[in-house]
């Protein structure tokens, strides 16, 4: 079963979904690119200005930890950095909320704002927390700037909601797993394997930095046995909830725009979803 909801993911969280109710949150958030993202079937803005939202999220961080609050604004280099991760704070503040202890945050990022994030997850989910971070190539090119490196990997930050996540993972490997390939720990190494999007791949849908199916599966199976819940906070296109629901997963997408949560309910209703059931009634 799958909801969507529409709206900033901090306030729909606070509205709408319970604490330690969630047992994985995969979440691909605008990167702070500064650039507004285009596709024929939507698009969204990555540039930042302060707003309520970016106040909001800097005050519930500074309730979590004063200092950590004072640590994350002196590495924000600038007045679009410092409006981005207040909003990205508010939302990951609630994303520790509505986690089960046993439940992980598999956040995905790139280098334009990766150091700061990982700053961000450390103070609220305790740098004790931290899993572990996956490499995942995302294009074979890239190499047009002679100014800087060829950017082709995104990266995947892994942090448990408690100690007992890193348990939790270990028995998926062990006990839920598959017992050739291995889910959990032992389904990979810190490079993700699932090969990028191509640009006339059958999967597209239009939505701009759409990600591929396989990787969302490969990680709800090392974090999830089917029946739990996934939650992503910043869905798109869905395309974590079309792989939770292949894997027989619950599911509760989040999104801003009406656009994106138009074309993840056309994925999930379509045929290359095994959709069981679709819960409509939950769509804002
Ligand atoms: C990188 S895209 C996600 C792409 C998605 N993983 C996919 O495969 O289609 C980021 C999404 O975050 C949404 N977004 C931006 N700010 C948001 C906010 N405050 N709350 C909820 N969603 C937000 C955008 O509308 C956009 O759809």
């Amino acid at each position: 079963m799958t909801r969507l909801l529409l709206g900033a993911a901090a306030d729909v969280l606070r509205r709408e979904i319970a604490t330690a109710s969630v047992d994985m949150v995969y979440s691909d958030p605008p990167f702070g690119n500064e650039q507004i993202w285009t596709g024929k079937a939507g698009s969204f803005d990555d540039r930042w200005e302060w707003s309520a939202a970016s106040s909001t999220g800097w005050a519930a961080l500074k309730d979590h930890s004063a200092a950590g609050a004072a640590l994350l604004a002196a590495v924000a280099r600038s007045a679009p950095s410092r409006a981005y991760l207040g909003v990205m704070a508010g939302i990951i503040v609630e994303l520790r909320r509505v986690l089960k202890l046993t439940g992980t945050l598999w956040l995905h990022f790139d280098d334009t704002m990766g150091a700061e994030l990982r700053v961000l997850c450390d103070v609220i989910f305790g740098a004790g927390n931290a899993i572990g971070t996956l490499v995942w190539v995302r294009t074979l090119g890239g190499h047009g700037n002679s100014k800087r490196f060829g950017r082709v990997h995104d990266t995947i930050a892994c942090y448990g909601r408690s100690r007992a996540a890193k348990w939790r993972l270990w028995r998926i490997g062990t006990l839920g797993g598959d017992p050739i390939t291995g889910d959990g720990f032992g389904r990979f190494d810190d490079f993700a394997i699932a090969a990028p999007l191509g640009p006339t791949d059958k999967e597209r849908v239009g939505y701009p930095t759409q990600k591929p199916v396989a990787l969302l599966e490969e990680l709800i199976r090392a974090a999830t046995l089917p029946g739990n819940v996934l939650l992503d906070p910043t869905c798109g296109s869905g395309t974590a909830l079309v792989a939770a629901t292949r894997l027989q997963r619950k599911s509760i997408g989040i999104d801003i725009s009406q656009d994106a949560l138009t074309a993840a309910q056309a994925r999930l209703t379509g045929p290359a979803t095994a959709q069981p059931s679709f819960d409509f009634g939950e769509v804002a």
